[in-house]
């Protein structure tokens, strides 16, 4: 007759300190583990709220500056909180009269490969040095590589003084 092996439970073993040690360091990483992941996702997920930078009107000039179909150049003065200190980002838009008495002003970035674009005050268009990007003076893709118009910033009149929204 063969003799079977007595059946032993985990619960009847005696506890073994190397073993429970191993798996207290384990569940450890896996504490560390969800805990890194949760900061990561949840940074994620309200990073955008926090980071929403507050739309600003600034002022760019006056509307008697502006001649019908003259573009004009104007730079604006972005203030941002930068850590501890303000930093100013300048802004160059081009102000153009449109012919419902409004203003429309057309962000200098090229949307190619960004760069700044210039005025070509002869040939009435907007062109870009880098890669011969040109823009008509509504901000539409005349010629060259840009993939789209160039953006719009939202105007407004305020008796004489013209607004842009950044
Ligand atoms: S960056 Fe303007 S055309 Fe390429």
């Amino acid at each position: 007759m063969i003799e079977q092996p007595a059946r032993i439970s985990p619960s009847s073993l005696p506890e073994n300190p190397r073993r429970t040690f191993l798996v207290r360091v384990i569940q450890g990483v896996h504490t560390t583990i969800g805990a890194t992941l949760a900061f990561v996702l949840g940074g994620a997920a309200l990073a955008p709220g926090l980071t929403r930078r507050e739309r600003l009107w600034l002022s760019a000039g006056d509307l008697s500056a502006l001649r019908d179909g003259e573009p004009r150049a104007v730079t604006l003065r972005v203030a941002r909180q930068d850590g501890a200190t303000e930093a100013v980002d300048r802004r160059v838009v081009f102000l153009v009269r449109s012919g419902d008495g409004g203003v429309r002003a057309l962000d200098s970035t090229c949307t190619h490969l960004g760069c700044r674009t210039r005025v070509n005050a002869d040939a009435l268009q907007i062109e870009c040095p880098c890669h011969g990007g040109v823009y008509d003076l509504e901000g539409r893709v005349v010629a060259g590589p840009p993939p789209r118009p160039l953006d719009e910033l939202p105007t407004r009149v305020e008796g004489t003084r013209i607004l842009v929204q950044v």
